[in-house]
């Protein structure tokens, strides 16, 4: 699996998300079961959020992750009316019961919310200090935010962005990349939708003996700076997003992508789910 640095680490171009995870517990063997062949297959970098049932994906995480811990990217994520100072404590402290473990290696802000980003910033960096966690990071962050945030020990925004959901091109994407910001996006192919039914989408698959969702995944990674979190359970959904990697879009493939999937051609607020 290609690897980029994040955080200092050199972590897989490919992670496994977890929202919706955790939320019925009758899932839970399977839940288990699909991030452990993940991180088998190299998907290392885990993604979770004390939101996605409420706690309840960090336990699976947990299960997860027991006994190989180290080999293993945590990123997590504090909700925005737990971000102030004492608030992003308590919950990173939460956060780190759930998982069964003594630090996240990156803490997300969730999204914008109520506090001051420098009250934020000051209480991530007090758990960092503290060893709760590795770096620290934002999500839903547009380009104005960041700009505001102005802070290099930012290590990432998490955003939303598939071939349905562009609008980071114009701007929040070249900007990251040229401040060397990794960008994490999330949805990477459209949550199993119907971007996956778009008959160009399918021709490319198709051509390269590929599935859609995997050519949906190598188009984001055919830019530098970025890194693709999909959600998968089904064991072969897992395997075919551990090989999208490899998969090499050439020029034809990008043209046709672009007919079918129009780039921002001016500024859009940046989409969020
Ligand atoms: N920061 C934020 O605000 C934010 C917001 C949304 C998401 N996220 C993060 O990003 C992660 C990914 O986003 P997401 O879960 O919303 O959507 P997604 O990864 O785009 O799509 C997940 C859906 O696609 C299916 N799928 C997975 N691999 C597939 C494949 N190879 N072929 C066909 N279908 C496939 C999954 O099915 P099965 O599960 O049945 O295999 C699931 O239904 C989340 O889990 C979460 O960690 C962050």
């Amino acid at each position: 699996m290609r690897t980029l640095e994040l955080a200092g680490t050199r972590v897989p171009v490919i992670g496994q998300g977890t929202w919706q995870m955790g939320e019925d517990r009758s899932r839970h063997t399977e839940e288990v079961a699909a991030l452990r062949l993940g991180i088998e297959l190299g998907m290392t970098l885990i993604d979770t959020a004390e939101m996605y049932a409420e706690g309840g994906a960090e336990e699976v995480v947990r299960d997860a992750i027991a006994g190989q811990r180290d080999s293993v990217f945590l990123v997590s994520k504090v909700y925005p009316h737990n971000a102030s100072r004492q608030g992003i404590a308590q919950a990173c402290e939460r956060s780190l019961r759930r998982l069964g473990t003594d630090y996240i290696d990156l803490y997300l802000l969730h999204w914008r919310g109520q506090y001051p980003l420098e009250e934020t910033v000051d209480a991530f960096e007090r758990l960092r200090e503290a060893g709760k966690i590795g770096r620290w990071g934002v999500s839903n962050f547009d380009l104005d935010d960041l700009q505001e945030l102005d802070a290099p020990a930012c290590a990432t925004n998490q955003v939303l962005y598939n071939l349905e959901q562009r609008g980071i091109e114009f701007d929040l994407l070249p900007w990251s990349q040229q401040q060397r910001l990794p960008v994490m996006a999330y949805c990477p192919i459209g949550q199993g939708g119907k971007m996956l039914a778009n008959a160009t989408l399918k021709q490319v698959a198709a051509r390269h003996d590929m599935t859609p969702a995997q050519v949906a995944l190598a188009w984001i990674l055919r830019q530098d700076g970025v890194i693709a979190i999909p959600k998968a359970v089904r064991p072969e959904h897992i395997r075919l997003n551990a090989q999208a990697a490899r998969l090499q879009l050439d020029a034809g493939d990008l043209e046709a992508l672009d007919q079918a999937f129009h780039a921002p051609q001016r500024k859009q607020r940046l989409a969020m789910v």
